[in-house]
Protein backbone atom coordinates (compact mmCIF):
# COMPACT_ATOMS: atom_id res chain seq x y z
CA UNK A 1 0.00 0.00 0.00
CA UNK A 2 2.76 1.84 1.05
CA UNK A 3 4.77 0.90 -2.33
CA UNK A 4 1.42 2.81 -4.21
CA UNK A 5 1.47 5.86 -2.51
CA UNK A 6 5.12 6.91 -3.26
CA UNK A 7 4.37 5.63 -6.62
CA UNK A 8 1.54 7.87 -7.23
CA UNK A 9 3.49 10.37 -5.46
CA UNK A 10 6.08 10.29 -7.71
CA UNK A 11 4.06 10.15 -10.88
CA UNK A 12 2.38 13.46 -9.69
CA UNK A 13 5.09 15.25 -8.59
CA UNK A 14 6.75 14.27 -12.03
CA UNK A 15 3.81 15.03 -14.12
CA UNK A 16 3.33 18.24 -11.98
CA UNK A 17 7.19 19.22 -13.48
CA UNK A 18 5.91 17.64 -17.17
CA UNK A 19 3.07 19.98 -17.33
CA UNK A 20 4.16 22.83 -15.50
CA UNK A 21 3.54 24.95 -18.67
CA UNK A 22 0.43 27.37 -18.72
CA UNK A 23 0.66 31.05 -18.96
CA UNK A 24 1.95 32.56 -15.28
CA UNK A 25 -0.32 35.08 -14.43
CA UNK A 26 0.83 38.02 -11.91
CA UNK A 27 -2.09 40.96 -11.01
CA UNK A 28 -4.36 39.93 -13.47
CA UNK A 29 -1.82 39.96 -16.68
CA UNK A 30 -1.42 36.51 -18.33
CA UNK A 31 2.48 36.21 -19.64
CA UNK A 32 2.76 33.00 -22.20
CA UNK A 33 6.41 31.50 -22.39
CA UNK A 34 7.16 31.37 -26.25
CA UNK A 35 10.32 29.44 -28.07
CA UNK A 36 11.46 29.82 -31.43
CA UNK A 37 14.05 28.56 -33.04
CA UNK A 38 15.16 29.45 -36.15
CA UNK A 39 17.51 27.35 -38.64
CA UNK A 40 19.85 29.83 -39.07
CA UNK A 41 19.47 33.69 -38.54
CA UNK A 42 22.30 34.42 -41.86
CA UNK A 43 19.25 33.98 -44.42
CA UNK A 44 17.32 36.52 -45.80
CA UNK A 45 14.34 35.33 -46.17
CA UNK A 46 14.11 33.57 -43.03
CA UNK A 47 15.40 37.05 -40.92
CA UNK A 48 12.06 38.88 -42.73
CA UNK A 49 10.50 36.01 -41.44
CA UNK A 50 11.43 35.80 -37.56
CA UNK A 51 11.16 39.67 -37.62
CA UNK A 52 7.80 39.65 -38.52
CA UNK A 53 7.38 37.03 -36.25
CA UNK A 54 8.19 38.91 -33.19
CA UNK A 55 6.32 42.23 -34.71
CA UNK A 56 2.99 40.35 -34.94
CA UNK A 57 2.94 38.91 -31.23
CA UNK A 58 3.84 42.60 -30.04
CA UNK A 59 0.71 43.67 -32.54
CA UNK A 60 -1.55 40.79 -30.35
CA UNK A 61 -0.18 42.01 -27.03
CA UNK A 62 -3.15 43.39 -24.61
CA UNK A 63 -3.23 45.20 -21.07
CA UNK A 64 -4.27 41.61 -19.72
CA UNK A 65 -2.08 38.99 -22.34
CA UNK A 66 1.81 39.07 -23.08
CA UNK A 67 3.82 37.27 -24.74
CA UNK A 68 7.46 36.70 -23.69
CA UNK A 69 9.44 35.19 -27.14
CA UNK A 70 12.86 33.72 -27.11
CA UNK A 71 14.32 33.62 -30.19
CA UNK A 72 17.19 31.27 -31.13
CA UNK A 73 19.79 31.15 -33.67
CA UNK A 74 20.38 27.35 -34.96
CA UNK A 75 23.12 28.41 -36.76
CA UNK A 76 22.50 25.83 -39.53
CA UNK A 77 23.75 22.72 -36.91
CA UNK A 78 21.27 20.04 -35.77
CA UNK A 79 23.26 19.66 -32.77
CA UNK A 80 22.80 23.07 -32.12
CA UNK A 81 19.69 22.94 -32.39
CA UNK A 82 18.92 19.96 -30.65
CA UNK A 83 20.62 21.68 -27.46
CA UNK A 84 18.16 25.00 -27.63
CA UNK A 85 14.95 22.82 -27.82
CA UNK A 86 16.26 20.82 -24.62
CA UNK A 87 16.72 24.22 -23.13
CA UNK A 88 13.08 25.35 -24.26
CA UNK A 89 11.36 22.30 -22.78
CA UNK A 90 13.58 22.82 -19.17
CA UNK A 91 12.29 26.54 -19.57
CA UNK A 92 8.93 24.85 -19.52
CA UNK A 93 7.89 26.82 -23.16
CA UNK A 94 4.02 27.17 -23.31
CA UNK A 95 4.87 26.80 -26.89
CA UNK A 96 7.32 26.34 -29.35
CA UNK A 97 7.68 27.78 -33.09
CA UNK A 98 10.59 25.50 -35.27
CA UNK A 99 12.33 26.43 -38.16
CA UNK A 100 14.35 22.55 -38.15
CA UNK A 101 17.93 22.44 -39.95
CA UNK A 102 17.42 19.08 -41.02
CA UNK A 103 13.84 18.08 -41.67
CA UNK A 104 15.26 14.57 -41.48
CA UNK A 105 15.60 14.70 -37.53
CA UNK A 106 11.88 15.93 -37.14
CA UNK A 107 10.90 12.94 -35.87
CA UNK A 108 12.81 12.75 -32.64
CA UNK A 109 12.71 16.53 -31.93
CA UNK A 110 9.16 16.31 -32.26
CA UNK A 111 8.36 13.25 -30.09
CA UNK A 112 10.57 15.07 -27.25
CA UNK A 113 8.64 18.26 -27.36
CA UNK A 114 5.65 16.35 -27.41
CA UNK A 115 6.46 14.39 -24.71
CA UNK A 116 7.20 17.76 -22.73
CA UNK A 117 3.61 18.32 -23.45
CA UNK A 118 4.36 21.53 -25.27
CA UNK A 119 2.31 22.27 -28.43
CA UNK A 120 4.82 23.03 -31.30
CA UNK A 121 4.33 24.75 -34.73
CA UNK A 122 6.76 24.03 -37.40
CA UNK A 123 7.59 26.56 -39.82
CA UNK A 124 9.43 26.87 -43.51
CA UNK A 125 10.85 23.32 -43.59
CA UNK A 126 8.56 20.68 -43.79
CA UNK A 127 8.90 16.91 -42.28
CA UNK A 128 8.39 14.89 -44.49
CA UNK A 129 8.54 11.02 -44.22
CA UNK A 130 11.68 9.08 -45.08
CA UNK A 131 12.69 5.85 -45.63
CA UNK A 132 15.76 4.03 -43.85
CA UNK A 133 18.03 5.55 -46.84
CA UNK A 134 16.89 8.90 -46.39
CA UNK A 135 15.54 8.69 -49.64
CA UNK A 136 11.64 11.29 -49.21
CA UNK A 137 8.82 8.24 -49.21
CA UNK A 138 5.83 10.54 -48.94
CA UNK A 139 5.48 12.92 -51.92
CA UNK A 140 1.52 13.68 -50.82
CA UNK A 141 2.79 16.43 -48.83
CA UNK A 142 0.63 15.95 -45.66
CA UNK A 143 2.29 13.10 -44.45
CA UNK A 144 3.60 12.80 -41.37
CA UNK A 145 1.60 15.17 -38.37
CA UNK A 146 -1.23 13.48 -36.64
CA UNK A 147 -0.61 14.56 -33.07
CA UNK A 148 -3.16 17.28 -32.30
CA UNK A 149 -0.79 19.59 -30.73
CA UNK A 150 1.67 19.71 -33.45
CA UNK A 151 1.52 21.35 -36.85
CA UNK A 152 2.95 22.43 -40.09
CA UNK A 153 2.78 26.06 -41.82
CA UNK A 154 4.55 26.51 -45.04
CA UNK A 155 4.18 27.04 -48.66
CA UNK A 156 3.73 24.39 -51.36
CA UNK A 157 7.18 24.37 -53.39
CA UNK A 158 5.77 22.89 -56.28
CA UNK A 159 3.89 26.61 -56.84
CA UNK A 160 6.86 28.38 -56.61
CA UNK A 161 8.70 26.06 -58.84
CA UNK A 162 5.63 26.08 -61.41
CA UNK A 163 5.36 29.43 -61.18
CA UNK A 164 9.45 30.19 -62.20
CA UNK A 165 8.58 28.15 -65.58
CA UNK A 166 5.90 29.71 -66.09
CA UNK A 167 7.47 33.24 -65.95
CA UNK A 168 10.13 31.89 -68.45
CA UNK A 169 7.50 30.21 -71.02
CA UNK A 170 5.69 33.31 -70.92
CA UNK A 171 8.40 35.29 -72.71
CA UNK A 172 8.00 36.01 -76.30
CA UNK A 173 10.88 34.01 -76.94
CA UNK A 174 9.67 31.59 -74.53
CA UNK A 175 13.13 31.72 -72.71
CA UNK A 176 15.00 30.72 -76.49
CA UNK A 177 17.29 33.72 -77.06
CA UNK A 178 19.06 32.36 -79.36
CA UNK A 179 16.77 31.00 -81.30
CA UNK A 180 17.86 27.21 -81.45
CA UNK A 181 14.71 25.47 -80.74
CA UNK A 182 16.12 24.54 -77.70
CA UNK A 183 16.30 26.45 -73.56
CA UNK A 184 19.83 25.90 -72.64
CA UNK A 185 19.55 26.77 -68.57
CA UNK A 186 21.86 26.38 -65.50
CA UNK A 187 20.47 25.77 -61.85
CA UNK A 188 21.11 26.92 -58.94
CA UNK A 189 19.96 24.64 -56.26
CA UNK A 190 19.34 25.90 -52.54
CA UNK A 191 19.97 23.01 -49.61
CA UNK A 192 19.56 19.43 -51.45
CA UNK A 193 17.92 18.36 -48.15
CA UNK A 194 15.06 20.90 -47.99
CA UNK A 195 12.17 19.57 -50.29
CA UNK A 196 12.00 23.57 -51.69
CA UNK A 197 15.26 22.96 -53.00
CA UNK A 198 14.00 19.62 -54.43
CA UNK A 199 10.34 20.47 -55.71
CA UNK A 200 11.62 24.47 -57.33
CA UNK A 201 14.31 23.06 -59.29
CA UNK A 202 11.92 20.06 -60.64
CA UNK A 203 8.49 21.74 -61.21
CA UNK A 204 9.96 24.47 -62.84
CA UNK A 205 11.73 22.67 -65.62
CA UNK A 206 8.56 20.57 -65.73
CA UNK A 207 6.51 23.32 -66.41
CA UNK A 208 8.69 24.02 -69.17
CA UNK A 209 8.41 20.65 -71.00
CA UNK A 210 5.03 20.23 -70.27
CA UNK A 211 4.47 23.67 -72.36
CA UNK A 212 6.09 21.56 -75.02
CA UNK A 213 9.37 23.98 -74.70
CA UNK A 214 12.91 21.85 -74.97
CA UNK A 215 15.41 22.22 -72.09
CA UNK A 216 19.08 21.55 -72.26
CA UNK A 217 20.40 21.43 -68.55
CA UNK A 218 24.16 23.18 -68.83
CA UNK A 219 24.80 22.81 -64.94
CA UNK A 220 23.07 22.16 -61.77
CA UNK A 221 25.09 22.99 -58.77
CA UNK A 222 24.13 23.66 -54.58
CA UNK A 223 24.49 27.07 -53.64
CA UNK A 224 22.87 26.26 -50.16
CA UNK A 225 20.40 29.71 -50.29
CA UNK A 226 23.37 31.87 -50.03
CA UNK A 227 24.34 34.90 -52.58
CA UNK A 228 27.78 34.64 -51.99
CA UNK A 229 27.91 30.61 -53.33
CA UNK A 230 25.19 31.92 -56.02
CA UNK A 231 27.72 34.44 -57.67
CA UNK A 232 30.48 32.09 -57.32
CA UNK A 233 28.12 29.32 -58.94
CA UNK A 234 27.12 31.35 -61.83
CA UNK A 235 30.30 33.09 -62.74
CA UNK A 236 31.80 29.61 -63.33
CA UNK A 237 29.06 28.87 -65.46
CA UNK A 238 29.15 32.10 -67.16
CA UNK A 239 32.87 31.54 -67.59
CA UNK A 240 32.37 27.92 -68.87
CA UNK A 241 29.36 27.81 -71.30
CA UNK A 242 29.13 31.63 -72.07
CA UNK A 243 26.55 32.81 -74.45
CA UNK A 244 24.91 29.08 -74.39
CA UNK A 245 23.19 29.96 -70.90
CA UNK A 246 20.09 31.10 -71.53
CA UNK A 247 18.35 30.58 -68.62
CA UNK A 248 19.79 30.92 -64.63
CA UNK A 249 17.45 29.41 -62.65
CA UNK A 250 17.70 29.91 -58.78
CA UNK A 251 15.80 28.26 -56.26
CA UNK A 252 15.91 32.02 -54.18
CA UNK A 253 16.26 34.94 -54.13
CA UNK A 254 19.54 35.77 -52.60
CA UNK A 255 21.08 33.32 -54.76
CA UNK A 256 19.66 35.33 -57.61
CA UNK A 257 21.26 38.65 -55.97
CA UNK A 258 24.58 36.68 -56.20
CA UNK A 259 23.66 35.66 -60.04
CA UNK A 260 23.21 38.98 -60.74
CA UNK A 261 26.12 39.80 -59.99
CA UNK A 262 27.97 37.45 -61.73
CA UNK A 263 25.85 38.58 -65.27
CA UNK A 264 26.89 41.81 -64.86
CA UNK A 265 30.17 41.27 -64.34
CA UNK A 266 30.43 38.81 -67.29
CA UNK A 267 28.83 41.51 -69.53
CA UNK A 268 25.78 39.98 -70.45
CA UNK A 269 21.85 41.91 -70.05
CA UNK A 270 19.29 40.31 -68.12
CA UNK A 271 16.25 40.61 -70.75
CA UNK A 272 18.16 41.02 -73.78
CA UNK A 273 20.87 37.99 -73.61
CA UNK A 274 19.95 35.91 -70.55
CA UNK A 275 16.94 35.20 -68.11
CA UNK A 276 17.49 34.94 -64.66
CA UNK A 277 14.52 34.15 -62.41
CA UNK A 278 14.31 33.74 -58.27
CA UNK A 279 11.94 32.51 -55.52
CA UNK A 280 11.18 34.78 -52.26
CA UNK A 281 10.61 38.54 -53.65
CA UNK A 282 12.60 39.74 -51.59
CA UNK A 283 12.42 43.77 -51.79
CA UNK A 284 15.74 44.34 -53.61
CA UNK A 285 14.56 42.04 -56.08
CA UNK A 286 11.16 43.16 -56.93
CA UNK A 287 13.04 46.46 -57.28
CA UNK A 288 15.28 44.53 -59.88
CA UNK A 289 12.10 42.73 -61.86
CA UNK A 290 11.33 46.34 -61.76
CA UNK A 291 13.54 47.63 -63.53
CA UNK A 292 14.70 44.79 -65.90
CA UNK A 293 17.47 43.36 -64.36
CA UNK A 294 15.54 40.28 -62.91
CA UNK A 295 12.71 38.85 -64.82
CA UNK A 296 10.71 37.46 -62.65
CA UNK A 297 10.40 35.98 -58.99
CA UNK A 298 7.92 34.55 -56.80
CA UNK A 299 6.39 35.76 -53.59
CA UNK A 300 7.48 33.48 -50.34
CA UNK A 301 4.88 35.40 -48.61
CA UNK A 302 6.44 35.60 -45.03
CA UNK A 303 3.95 37.72 -43.66
CA UNK A 304 1.15 34.90 -44.37
CA UNK A 305 3.41 32.49 -42.99
CA UNK A 306 4.50 34.16 -39.89
CA UNK A 307 1.15 35.51 -39.14
CA UNK A 308 -0.48 32.24 -39.12
CA UNK A 309 2.42 30.39 -37.38
CA UNK A 310 1.73 32.98 -34.74
CA UNK A 311 -2.40 32.49 -34.67
CA UNK A 312 -2.03 28.69 -34.49
CA UNK A 313 0.42 29.16 -31.98
CA UNK A 314 -2.50 31.55 -29.76
CA UNK A 315 -4.75 29.06 -30.31
CA UNK A 316 -2.98 25.91 -28.74
CA UNK A 317 -2.12 28.60 -25.79
CA UNK A 318 -5.70 28.62 -25.37
CA UNK A 319 -6.40 25.11 -25.97
CA UNK A 320 -8.40 25.28 -28.65
CA UNK A 321 -8.47 22.89 -31.80
CA UNK A 322 -5.89 23.23 -34.64
CA UNK A 323 -5.22 21.21 -38.02
CA UNK A 324 -1.90 19.73 -38.69
CA UNK A 325 -1.43 21.55 -42.09
CA UNK A 326 -1.78 24.98 -42.86
CA UNK A 327 -1.13 26.14 -46.31
CA UNK A 328 0.06 30.02 -47.65
CA UNK A 329 -0.12 30.34 -51.60
CA UNK A 330 3.31 31.92 -53.26
CA UNK A 331 2.45 34.64 -56.45
CA UNK A 332 3.83 35.40 -59.16
CA UNK A 333 6.22 38.50 -59.71
CA UNK A 334 6.61 40.06 -62.80
CA UNK A 335 7.35 43.22 -64.17
C1 LIG B 1 12.90 28.89 -48.51
C2 LIG B 1 13.33 30.26 -48.99
C3 LIG B 1 14.84 30.34 -48.96
C4 LIG B 1 15.38 29.95 -47.61
C5 LIG B 1 14.81 28.61 -47.19
C6 LIG B 1 15.26 28.23 -45.80
O1 LIG B 1 11.50 28.81 -48.48
O2 LIG B 1 12.86 30.46 -50.29
O3 LIG B 1 15.25 31.64 -49.30
O4 LIG B 1 15.02 30.92 -46.68
O5 LIG B 1 13.40 28.64 -47.22
O6 LIG B 1 14.72 26.99 -45.42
Amino acid sequence: MRKVFMVLLIAVVVLTGVFAQGAQETSGVKTYKVGVGIYQFDDNFMTLYRNEILAYFKTLETANVKYNVTIVDGKNDMAEQSNQVDNFITQGMDVIILNLVQTSSADAIIDKIVAAGIPLVLINREPLAYAKDGSTLDESYEGILKNPKVCYVGADARQSGSFQGRIIAELPDHGDVNKDGVVSYIMIEGDPENIDAQYRTEFSIKYLKDQGIKVNCLDDQVGNWAQAKGQEICANALAKYGKDIEVVFCNNDAMALGAAAAIQAAGRTVGKDIYLVGVDALDECVEMVKNGTMTGTVLNDHIGQSHTAVDVAVELLLGNPIKNYYWVDYVMVTK
